[in-house]
């Protein structure tokens, strides 16, 4: 879901080819991408052109990654990164370089370009300093937050039932406007020092999401369920009913299967999955 809303497409291989420009650190499920400088059917072509094209760079290494149905094995890929580091202009550096280069073989064809590794920068929010043991992951988090925006960075979005903070913060990381809204005066308090503890603005509002008069483009809703406070079904569902106020596209997270109550309460539901967590099991619901 999350790779459909950031590439519109379904990916059905761990490899896919696109136009559009996602940095590999922005979703915890890409591991790397490479830029394509230059394609070939051989290595002596591909040698050729960046003979020709005088491929210059200030010091740089080679990266090794695999690619599922990669035909690239490793006695292949020394002789490459060889005759290739023969003819490109400039330093290799093992330790620090500037820039890294990958090279692998797709469906007989080569591909040389600008290796990028996903830094996993949501890792650091695991160090935030209070945690719920009922808080959706970092890396659910964040990919809840993408498909939520999919392209669109600037999207207004809200977490009218934030917790600690665990969805603002990864929507922060990525410069996307939001705000999120927290009924319980102590946990807000503590989203607001999660939120500040990585040096982000105020964005934490300790409210009853019913009171949000504001319109969103997007809300995020992980659904209160009762572990840490009595939450009855008729809140929750008052809760579900208020969002369709507040947004146009609501992603939904429950910990039952509630697909009635969100078309009941006026949504359309577009796409849908579950995440679990050990054996507790969430339901994640696109809706519009
Ligand atoms: C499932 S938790 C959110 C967890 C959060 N996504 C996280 O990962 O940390 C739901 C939160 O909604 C809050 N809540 C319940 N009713 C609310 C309301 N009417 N308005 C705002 N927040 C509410 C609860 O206090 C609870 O902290």
């Amino acid at each position: 879901m999350e790779m459909k809303s950031l590439f519109d497409k379904d990916i059905p291989k761990k490899y896919f080819f696109s136009s559009r420009s996602i940095d590999p650190s922005r979703s915890p499920f890409i591991k790397l991408r490479i830029s394509i400088l230059y394609t070939a059917s051989s290595l002596e072509e591909l040698v050729q052109i960046l003979s020709v094209e005088k491929m210059t760079c200030a010091n740089f290494k080679f990266a090794r990654f695999k690619v599922e149905e990669g035909q690239l094995d490793y006695a292949t890929w020394i002789h490459s990164v060889t005759e290739l580091g023969r003819v490109i202009q400039g330093e290799v550096d093992m330790k620090n370089p500037s820039i890294q280069l990958g090279i692998t073989i797709i469906d007989d064809r080569w591909i040389f370009g600008i290796y990028e590794r996903n830094e996993s920068p949501w890792e650091k929010h695991n160090l935030k300093p209070y945690t719920n043991s009922n808080s959706l992951e970092t890396r659910t988090a964040r990919a809840v937050v993408n498909i939520a925006v999919g392209q669109q960075i600037q999207t207004r979005l809200v977490d009218p039932c934030c917790g600690i903070g665990t969805v603002v913060l990864e929507a922060l990381s990525l410069a996307i406007p939001v705000t999120g809204y927290e009924i319980s005066w102590t946990i807000a308090n503590q989203a607001k020092q999660n939120v500040s503890y990585f040096g982000y603005d105020r964005c934490i509002i300790k409210g009853d999401m019913h009171e949000i008069t504001e319109k969103y483009d997007v809300a995020i809703l992980d659904l209160p369920y009762g572990l840490f406070s009595h939450v009855t079904d008729k809140q929750q569902k008052s809760i579900i009913h208020a969002s369709r106020h507040i947004t146009e596209k609501l992603i939904l997270i429950t910990c039952v299967d509630m697909d009635e109550e969100i078309t009941c309460a006026g949504f359309t539901i577009v796409d849908c999955c579950t995440v679990t967590k050990g054996t507790f099991v969430r339901y994640v619901r696109v809706c519009r």
